[in-house]
C-alpha cells in the first residue's frame, strides 16, 4: 500500500534476445562460397593426409580393406558394433549370389554411462560377455564343422591406427568416451583376451570402422557406392581411394587397386563458421581443441549448442522470464532428439514446444520464447546439415580429381547412416541443399545419397567373411 513496490525490470523478451539471435545467424551463415571454401579445405586436407602421417588434421587411415563385398560371400558370421549409445551383436548367414542374406538376427543394448568412463578390461569385458550370451542363446542351432572357429567382424568406431585388416592400434577415444588403458593398444587384443575370459573361442577377421562397415554393407546391394558417412552420435566418413594417390602406402599392398580410407573427418576444422557457443563448449569438453567438425555436425553436440544459446538468451535476455531456469545450465540436458521433436511441431501456438522445454529444462514459456527456441534450433541445425554436405562434396571432388571425371560423370552413391540423419527430417533436407547448391543441379543428380540402414553390422559380417580363414570350407 504505501510501501514503493519493487521495481522489476520489466524488459520485452522480443527486444533484448532480438540481438542475440540476429548475432547467431549471422556467425552461423553457410552461404555458397563459405561451403564452397569448406569443401575445398576438405579435399586439400585430405590430400595432406594421404602424403604422410600427421600431414593434415584428417589421419586418412588405411582401412587395409582392398576389395569390397560382391555378393558371393557364403556362411555364418557374427559382428560386434561398439561406437556410440548403443552396442549391437549381430549374426548373419549368408547365401551366395541368389540369395544373398538367408537369416540374420541381433541384438542391441545401450552402453551403461559408467563403462564409458571405465577400465578397458571393464568394457571389453561387457562385449565379450554379450557376445557369449549371444551365441549361448543359439544353443546348438548353428553347428560349425569340426575345427571351425566362429569368426567376427569387429566395429569399432574410433580412431584406430590399422596395423592390418584385423588388428589395429586406439589412437584415441572421441563421443565422450574416456576409457582409461586402451589408447595405444591393440583393441583386436583387447577383445581377445575379454574372449578368453568368457571362455569364448571366436576368430576377429576384420576391424573395421563404422564407416568402412557402412560402405561394405551398401556395396553389397549397389555397386555404385563408393563413400559412406556416418551422422550420428559422432561423424565420419570412408571412401574409395585409388592406390596411387596414397602416398604415404609407400609401395605396400601394391597388388591392389584400390583401399577404403577412413577420413576420421570430425577432426577437420579449416575456415568452419563458429560461435562463441561452439568455443566454449569445446573448452569445457574433455577433448578440447579436437574434433571440432564433429563437435559443429553431430548429434552429441547440437543439443548442448542450442543449451548454451537459450542460457545466454535466458541471462542476457530474460527468453524464459525474469528468472533463469535452474536445469537449463545442466550441460547436455537438451538433446538433439528433444530439437528434432520441437522442429517437428507445426501447430500454432507450438503446444509441443511448450512442453519440451517445459520437461526437458523446466520451464513454462509463451509463444514468443518457443519462437525464437525453434529459430535457435534451426540456426544450428541447417548450419550442421548444410557443412556436412559440403564436407561429403569436399570428398567427392577429390575423388573426381583422382579418377578423372568417373564420378560426376556417372552414377555415385553416398551411403549415409547414423541417428541423426536417420531421424532429422529438416537436416537431411539442408544436407541435400547443400551438396546440390554446390555440385549444380545437372552434377548432383548423379550422385545418389541414401540411407543405409544398419549396413555396418552386416558390412563387418561380409569383411569378416572376405578375410575368413575358413572361407574356402564352405
Ligand atoms: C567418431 C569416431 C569415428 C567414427 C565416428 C562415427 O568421429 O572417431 O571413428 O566413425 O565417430 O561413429
Amino acid at each position: 500500500r504505501g510501501m514503493p513496490r519493487p521495481r522489476m525490470a520489466v524488459r520485452s523478451t522480443t527486444l533484448s534476445v532480438v540481438p542475440i539471435l540476429t548475432n547467431l545467424q549471422k556467425n552461423c551463415a553457410t552461404p555458397l562460397p563459405v561451403l564452397h571454401h569448406v569443401a575445398d579445405a576438405m579435399a586439400a586436407d585430405m590430400r595432406a593426409g594421404l602424403a604422410v602421417d600427421g600431414g593434415s588434421n584428417l589421419k586418412m587411415i588405411l582401412s587395409f580393406v582392398n576389395s569390397l563385398p560382391t555378393g558371393n560371400e557364403k556362411g555364418l558370421f557374427y559382428a560386434l558394433d561398439l561406437g556410440g549409445t548403443n552396442f549391437r551383436v549381430l549374426r548373419v548367414q549368408l547365401g551366395g549370389k541368389d540369395k544373398r542374406v538367408i537369416d540374420t538376427e541381433f541384438e542391441q543394448v545401450s552402453i551403461p554411462p559408467e563403462l564409458m568412463f571405465g577400465t578397458s578390461d571393464e568394457l571389453f569385458d561387457f562385449i565379450a560377455s554379450g557376445l557369449a550370451r549371444f551365441v549361448q542363446k543359439e544353443s546348438g542351432k548353428f553347428c560349425l564343422p569340426p575345427g571351425m572357429k566362429r569368426e567376427v567382424g569387429f566395429t569399432f568406431s574410433f580412431p584406430v591406427k590399422q596395423t592390418s585388416i584385423d588388428s589395429g592400434i586406439l589412437i584415441k577415444w572421441t563421443k565422450g568416451f574416456a576409457v582409461s588403458g586402451t589408447a595405444g593398444k591393440n583393441v583386436v587384443a583387447c577383445l581377445n583376451e575379454a574372449m578368453g575370459r568368457q571362455g569364448l573361442d571366436m576368430r576377429v577377421s576384420a576391424l573395421v570402422n563404422d564407416t568402412v562397415g557402412t560402405l561394405a554393407g551398401a556395396r553389397y546391394w549397389d555397386d555404385d557406392a563408393m563413400v559412406a558417412v556416418i551422422l550420428g552420435t559422432g561423424t565420419n566418413a570412408c571412401y574409395v581411394e585409388q592406390m596411387d594417390a596414397i602416398p604415404k602406402l609407400r609401395g605396400e599392398n601394391s597388388a591392389s587397386r584400390r583401399m577404403i580410407i577412413n577420413t576420421e573427418w570430425g577432426a577437420f576444422s579449416n575456415g568452419l563458421p563458429l560461435t562463441e557457443f561452439d568455443k566454449d563448449m569445446d573448452a569445457a569438453s574433455i577433448n578440447p581443441g579436437e574434433q571440432i567438425f564433429e563437435k559443429t555436425i553431430s548429434g552429441m553436440y547440437l543439443g548442448e549448442i542450442v543449451r548454451r544459446v537459450l542460457l545466454k538468451m535466458a541471462e542476457a535476455g530474460a527468453l524464459f522470464g525474469e528468472s533463469v531456469p535452474e536445469k537449463l545450465s545442466a550441460p547436455f540436458v537438451l538433446r538433439t532428439p528433444d530439437l528434432c521433436a520441437m522442429q517437428q511441431d507445426t501447430s500454432d501456438n507450438l503446444e509441443a514446444v511448450g512442453s519440451i522445454l517445459c520437461d526437458v529444462v523446466g520451464v513454462n514459456s509463451n509463444l514468443t520464447a518457443r519462437k525464437v527456441v525453434l529459430q535457435v534450433c534451426d540456426t544450428i541445425v541447417k548450419r550442421g546439415g548444410r557443412l556436412a554436405g559440403a564436407g561429403i562434396v569436399g570428398i567427392l571432388q577429390k575423388m573426381e580429381q583422382e579418377s578423372k571425371g568417373l564420378i560426376f560423370g556417372r552414377r555415385t552413391v553416398v551411403a549415409m547412416d547414423g541417428g541423426l540423419y536417420e531421424h532429422y527430417p529438416q537436416y537431411r533436407r539442408y544436407l541435400q541443399d547443400a551438396v546440390t547448391e554446390l555440385l549444380g543441379f545437372e552434377i548432383s543428380k548423379n550422385v545418389i545419397i541414401e540411407h543405409s540402414k544398419d549396413g555396418s553390422g552386416i558390412g563387418a559380417a561380409l569383411l569378416a567373411a572376405a578375410n575368413s580363414k575358413y572361407a574356402h570350407e564352405f
